[in-house]
């Protein structure tokens, strides 16, 4: 029996990525932050999940503006990672399970939700920094990895709903899986952040702490948004929380919350994290 044995929300800024490399983890700057992931690493230690399902936005090393899946997902047997012109070390290839994500694209299409599939998909910053985050010490991934792709640059993005009840559809593809797997699903990106425009640098810290509030229990209160809600309220980039949405959505209905974190501003964003199990 497949199980989903919990999810973690975080932010994928590339500044944290950069960080690791340069071995600047103890700084003033970034203490306080890499702390706070110690007892997620410490949880994922414990439970020893075997698939991550990693939610993320391509920024454009995968697919660009001239096409742009709303979904899409990697049924790969290896997942590269490539320069972006962050500065970021390209890390080593990311094991896939393609049996098991042909699994979810067929329980997906049945449940409504047809998805891109990629037999070959290329993963940036959105994908491989919460990796690198969670798995710091890793001389090879200890899991195999599921990439999602959700689009959230290039206009009209799937609603804050859909996303919601894309990962509820997501949840049940995952459990109904006959192998022994237990899954832990990743949703990454936001909290508010606008990198681009007349309001670059917006931040609203007061929008998310309550986002990482009722993500927790009221998840349809994020999902009442609309897009343009999410860029007045959370910058260009704050649609990236639809990712969250979409993990907790695999959780099913209630959820306990272990661990969360805030930190204000990383890079040019209010970082969050969150790990959260499945209430029985
Ligand atoms: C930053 C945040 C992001 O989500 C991203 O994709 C790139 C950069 C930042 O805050 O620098
Ligand atoms: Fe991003």
């Amino acid at each position: 029996m497949t199980r989903i044995v919990g999810g973690i929300g975080t932010s994928h800024i590339p500044a944290i990525g950069l960080a690791m490399a340069r071995k600047q983890i103890e700084e003033p700057y970034w203490r306080a932050f890499f702390e706070a992931y110690r007892p997620v690493r410490a949880w994922l230690e414990a439970v020893k999940p075997t698939v991550a399902v990693v939610v993320y936005n391509d920024h454009g090393l995968n697919f660009f503006l001239d096409k742009m899946p709303a979904f899409a997902i990697g049924a790969a047997h290896e997942y590269r990672n490539a320069d972006e012109g962050w500065g970021l070390p390209t890390l080593p290839s990311f094991p896939g399970n393609a049996a098991f994500s042909w699994h979810l694209i067929e329980q997906l299409a049945a449940a409504d939700f047809d998805l891109t599939t990629c037999q070959e998909m290329l993963v940036d910053h959105g994908f491989v920094v919460p990796m690198q985050l969670l798995w710091p010490q890793a001389k090879s991934w200890p899991v195999r990895t599921i990439p999602i792709h959700v689009n959230t640059v290039q206009h009209p993005l799937p609603t804050p709903r859909r996303c919601l009840k894309f990962g509820e559809a997501l949840g049940k593809a995952i459990e109904s899986w006959p192998g022994n797997e237990r899954v832990v699903v990743l949703g990454t990106g936001g909290l508010s952040h606008q990198l681009d425009g007349q309001r670059a640098g917006f931040i609203n810290k007061p929008f998310d702490l309550f986002c990482l509030e009722k993500i927790v229990d009221a998840p349809e209160v994020l999902a009442n948004y609309s897009i343009r809600d999410l860029i007045e309220l959370a910058g260009t980039q704050g649609p990236e929380l639809v990712q969250w949405l979409v993990m907790r959505g695999a959780l099913g209905p209630s959820v306990r919350k272990l661990e969360s974190n805030y930190q204000v501003p990383i890079s040019n964003t209010g970082s969050g994290m969150l790990l959260l199990e499945k209430a029985a």
